[in-house]
């Protein structure tokens, strides 16, 4: 068969995208779904039964990544992947990662309707925890995958109330070893995402396709700012070392690190401030930041690490402060694979749709399965590229055009050698 006659049941994925997005901890149309939560634990169980209903061979890996396959005619080729994350962040949208998820599998189910069948297998990929809100660092499911994270590191990750990702997965039901997780050589022939964009473009040129070409390199620091504490009224202001005071100045440097870096590809987040003790009237003895800082050139990347960390030493050193900077992580840019670029090209160019080749400035799970194979993004507009918001959203022929053009890409992979 050449090219399969496709043909997305939008009132279904419209309906299970809205269904999804109630399973959450905040009052709609916000969406907050953390790892291992009640609403990640429905979600999961939500998307089991999806699974079972399209057939699909379903397995879940000690990590809690959720695999769900379509056996092709040749069962021991190396298969083709799609996926994406279903966790969100608090208080954010419900078309961010879900569209790679449930349209990852309207895309399979589409193909099946149309009387197509693969060669390769097909497998329909759930990670675990793309965002970084329970234990700090994002991807880790995709990351133990690709062998990009130790499973003695990941074992011992800890959220804010001091449990570690090995005990949280366990009471998750994830049983087995997270040495089991990491993926053979050879496991893909091709990984491809279906994504919004998160992002502006698309919608501004009126396009309605992106074909992903690099994703940009995230790291995330994690600075501890330890001062005295004291009473507000007690302490006169010669004898303050206030650590929010220094954590103040350190925010304002890491946005200047970014606007000064002469690239409009290097951005720079102070998205977390603990504060201890956090009473308006003691004197902030111990400061808590967590800082995102990227850029699609490594070089530039790093150069903007650098003087953030020279700002926390210098500020804490002239307030008399002790202060720690620890890493989370600092990971390089990923290329998509031209093979999986031209795939793309040539689905759009089979459904008349324009095409835009462009560099993801958000990092997705593609980041690290690039590790592990051919590698590429599909983007789709967002509204006014709003992302990691309660008013995210979509249209349904948007995310329409976006699985047509992600089920005859996969099509169009496994009809190639
Ligand atoms: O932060 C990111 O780029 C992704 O949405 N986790
Ligand atoms: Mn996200
Ligand atoms: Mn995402």
């Amino acid at each position: 068969m050449s090219r399969p006659n496709i043909k997305i049941d939008l009132p279904r994925l419209s309906g299970e995208l809205e269904l999804l997005a109630r399973l959450s901890d905040a009052e709609p149309p916000a969406v907050t779904r953390i790892l291992f939560t009640e609403p990640d634990l429905q979600a999961r169980a939500f998307f089991r039964g999806l699974f079972a209903d399209a057939g699909l061979v379903v397995r879940e890996d000690p990590a809690g990544n959720l695999f769900a396959r379509w056996i092709g005619s040749e069962p021991n080729w190396p298969a083709l992947g799609t996926g994406s994350h279903t966790d969100a962040i608090p208080f954010s949208g419900m078309y961010d990662g879900t569209v790679g998820v449930l349209g990852g599998l309207e895309a399979i189910r589409a193909l099946q309707r149309s009387g197509w069948k693969p060669r390769r297998s097909i497998e329909l990929l759930l990670f675990t925890s793309e965002e970084p809100t329970r234990f700090g660092i994002g991807c880790i499911g995709s990351r133990l995958l690709s062998g990009s994270l130790s499973p003695e590191s990941a074992a011992v990750l800890k959220d804010n109330i001091g449990a570690t990702f090995d005990e949280v997965r366990r009471r998750a039901g994830c049983s087995g070893e997270l040495s089991a997780v990491q993926l053979r050589e050879g496991s893909y022939a091709a990984f491809v995402e279906l994504h919004i964009e998160q992002g502006p473009l698309l919608e501004q040129e009126g396009i309605p396709i992106g074909a992903v070409t690099a994703i940009a390199a995230p790291a995330a620091l994690r600075v501890r700012l330890e001062g005295e504490g004291g009473h507000a009224g007690a302490v006169l202001m010669p004898q303050r070392k206030d650590a929010l005071c220094a954590a103040a100045e350190i925010v304002l440097a890491v946005e200047k690190a970014a606007r000064d870096s002469g690239r409009l590809d290097t951005v720079a987040t102070t998205g977390i401030c603990q504060v201890h003790p956090g009473a308006c009237n003691s004197i902030p003895s111990r400061v808590i930041l967590e800082i995102d800082i990227r850029d699609t050139d490594l070089a530039a990347r790093d150069r903007a690490v650098e003087l953030v960390r020279q700002a926390v030493a210098q500020g804490a050193a002239r307030r008399g402060l002790d202060a720690g900077v620890e890493r989370i992580n600092a990971d390089p840019p990923a290329t998509a694979d031209p093979a999986i670029v031209n795939a793309i090209q040539f689905a759009c160019r089979e459904l008349n749709l324009a095409c835009k080749m462009m560099v993801s400035r958000a990092y997705h799970d593609s980041l690290f399965m690039a590790r592990l194979c051919l590698t590429g993004m599909i983007f789709i507009p967002c509204r006014a590229g709003v992302s990691h918001r309660p008013d995210e959203y979509s249209s349904p022929d948007a995310i329409g055009r976006g699985v047509e053009v992600l089920a005859l890409t996969l099509a169009e992979l496994d009809r190639a050698e």
